[in-house]
């Protein structure tokens, strides 16, 4: 079951600050109504039910301030930390574990919406735009603007949003 490996996905996270999480501490923290709103959208319009999936679609725009396309695709360990503000169009494609902050925008631009791979972690305020691909591992830092694919493992800041070099860690020029 998606939303069981969302908690699990979720311990995961809180385990790397150092903090223990049991399942019912992952089951009582922020997020998690949004996250099994999102799974209950999936579910329906996989069923070919979008109409009702518009229902906790609607619910956790109304209760939590996050909207996420009915028609959008995680796999299992998709984490809204904190759900508030984030904004996910309808065509986003998203792997296993895509970990998200609050106020993160994965839209639209001409047409076309990101593509992301497993183990990805989005900081909060951060833009994902365009028909652009995250590879496996990238993270996005807080409030950084994504307009163009990002490496596999790589760590991606700033507006527009380039990749950090471990060595002295400054944004590399394009
Ligand atoms: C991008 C991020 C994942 C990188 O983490 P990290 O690998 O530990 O990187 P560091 O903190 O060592 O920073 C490396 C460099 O990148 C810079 N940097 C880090 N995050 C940045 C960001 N979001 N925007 C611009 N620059 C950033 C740092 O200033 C540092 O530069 P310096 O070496 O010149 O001082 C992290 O900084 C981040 O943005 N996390 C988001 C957290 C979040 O959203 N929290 C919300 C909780 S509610």
């Amino acid at each position: 079951m998606s939303l069981l490996a969302d908690l699990r996905a979720k311990q995961a996270l809180y385990s790397q600050y150092g903090q223990k999480c049991s399942l019912l501490k992952a089951l009582l923290t922020d997020g998690t109504l949004a996250n099994a709103l999102y799974r209950a959208q999936a579910a329906l319009s996989r069923w070919h039910l979008a109409p009702l999936a518009l229902i906790p679609h609607w619910l956790n725009k109304v209760v939590n301030g996050c909207v996420i396309g009915v028609r959008a695709q995680f796999g299992p360990g998709f984490v809204l930390i904190h759900p508030i503000g984030v904004v996910i169009n309808s065509s986003t494609r998203g792997g296993r574990n895509v970990w998200v902050e609050s106020g993160v925008v994965i839209g639209d631009n001409k047409g076309l919406s990101p593509t992301l791979a497993d183990d990805i972690f989005i900081g909060s305020g951060a833009k994902i735009i365009g028909g652009v691909t995250l590879g496996a591992g990238a993270r996005v830092g807080a409030n950084a603007v994504v307009l163009h694919d990002v490496p596999a493992g790589a760590t991606v800041v700033g507006i527009p949003a380039r990749s950090l070099t471990r060595s002295g860690a400054k944004p590399e020029a394009d």
